[in-house]
């Protein structure tokens, strides 16, 4: 089935209000991807939101091509980027499923709360391994409902029906690692911060880029 846009359209605006859960474990996570940022680099960004997270990246590195499946949470994220005069930042309406990006191109490609969102992650991933260059990084943080509460699987179909909720796969930090494993990546970095549902992972291609 393809992905729709309608529940994220839905939500944008109040989406674009809620405050970051944890702040300081959000910017220990900006502060160990950017590790990975050298200034020529770019960067593509898979179910941005509204913005935030590439807004917050674009002094590090050269580009960033930031895209989203829902046109309203995009609208945002252009707006924030005008009023922070960010120009490297380019917003752009495009799924996971469909996006089209040469092979061996990306520096690194960031997806934050979006894998468990997915109906074929480990498609996702393999099309991410491609799109990178050898020695390319993939960063991530995914919730994973499995550890801790697995039973979201049993509300989940409910509040999809009742469209409080998107489409959500519930499973375990460990089988996402043996998922990134198995596209290929070399997992460098693995952080879960206390009681968060959260994983988050710096994985490699392996490799060596002559461009870095
Ligand atoms: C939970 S939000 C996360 C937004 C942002 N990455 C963040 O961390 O705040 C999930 C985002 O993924 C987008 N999304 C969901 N499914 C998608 C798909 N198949 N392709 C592209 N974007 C998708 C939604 O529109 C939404 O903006």
């Amino acid at each position: 089935m393809a992905p729709s846009s309608k529940f994220w359209d839905k939500s944008a605006e109040k989406y674009s209000k809620q405050p970051v859960a944890d702040e300081a474990a959000y910017q220990k996570k900006l502060e160990i991807t950017r590790r990975y940022f050298q200034p020529d680099m770019t960067v593509l960004e898979l179910g941005c939101g509204t913005g935030s997270t590439a807004l917050a990246h674009a002094p590090y590195v050269k580009h960033i091509r930031a895209t989203d499946i829902s046109a309203n949470m995009l609208a945002i994220a252009k707006d924030k980027a005008a009023a922070a005069n960010v120009t490297n930042v380019s917003f752009e309406q495009a799924t996971v499923e469909d996006i089209a990006v040469a092979d061996g191109t990306a520096d690194v490609v960031m997806a934050h709360s979006l894998l468990h969102l997915l109906e074929d992650k480990e498609a996702a991933l393999a099309k991410i391994y491609r799109m990178l260059k050898p020695g390319g990084v993939f960063v991530s943080n995914t919730v994973c409902l499995g550890d801790k509460m697995w039973y979201f699987a049993l509300i989940e179909p409910v509040g999809r029906l009742l469209g409080f909720m998107p489409m959500v796969k519930v499973f375990t930090a460990n089988h996402l690692v043996e998922r990134i494993g198995q596209a290929g990546f070399a997992i460098d970095h693995q952080w879960q911060p206390e009681k968060s549902i959260g994983v988050f992972i710096v994985a490699k291609k392996p490799g060596y880029s002559v461009s870095r």
